[in-house]
């Protein structure tokens, strides 16, 4: 699975050229990603921008020597490349397993070009088999808990390890939706976009047209 995971986070940053700002993705496959753009800015002077959808990713990005600026700092970004947890026929999404989907939607609203790098594993025909991932904020999230609850969405809180409500970069928390076959994703996208105290939520519809895929028989591409 690692092999994979670089695999395709070494070719997606073949797409990256000098003078470029790119979004810095977040998650175990992204890492690979920001990893081979820390080499080439070494090894082959690339000169890029970064502007990362994490702190994670920021610290990453620190170490490997990539210069950074804020999404507020920059005019636009030129590529963003980043994971996903899901994704269905028509490349909508679902992300936001690490916790990031916030910064993750903002830096990609903002990108001229978005890719996502997956394992095969991750496609599939309908969303719903991976969680969807709802950032909320913390006044009222009880309420919207039990309110998710009593439609069915079987929610439960992100935790940490140490049993903790996890906090988001962002200062929230997160309720994962266990919706099991998502049958129109725009519905759900637009309901949760209406919900009082939802900041943001993990379903990605319509916002990628490349999709890079390394499974057995190498990597290929998925463009929409
Ligand atoms: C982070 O919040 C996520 O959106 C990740 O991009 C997504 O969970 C994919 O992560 P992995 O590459 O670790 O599977």
């Amino acid at each position: 699975m690692e092999k994979l995971k670089k695999e395709v986070g070494k070719k997606a940053a073949e797409y990256v050229e000098s003078g470029m700002i790119v979004g810095l993705g977040t998650g175990s496959t992204a890492a690979f990603f920001v990893e081979e753009l820390g080499r080439r800015i070494k090894e082959e002077g690339l000169k890029v921008i970064g502007v990362t959808t994490s702190h994670a990713t920021s610290a990453q990005a620190k170490a490997l020597g990539i210069p950074l600026k804020s999404i507020d700092e920059v005019s636009h970004v030129d590529l963003t490349v980043d994971g996903a947890d899901e994704i269905d026929h028509q490349l909508n999404g679902i992300k936001g397993g690490g916790a990031a989907l916030l910064m993750e939607k903002i830096v990609a609203t903002y990108s001229k070009d978005y890719i996502w790098i997956v394992d095969e594993g991750k496609l599939s025909t309908h969303l719903g088999s991976f969680k969807v991932p709802v950032e909320v904020i913390p006044y009222g999230s009880e309420q919207l808990f039990r309110q998710f609850k009593e439609v069915g969405y079987a929610p439960t809180w992100r935790m940490s390890t140490s049993g903790e409500k996890v906090v988001t970069d962002m200062q929230h928390y997160i309720i994962d939706l266990h919706i099991d076959k998502i049958e129109d994703p725009a519905t759900l996208a637009h309901e949760l976009d209406c919900t009082v105290g939802v900041v943001e939520h993990g379903l990605f519809n319509n916002m990628v047209k490349k999709v890079i895929v390394a499974g057995t028989d190498g990597v290929r591409i998925i463009e929409k």
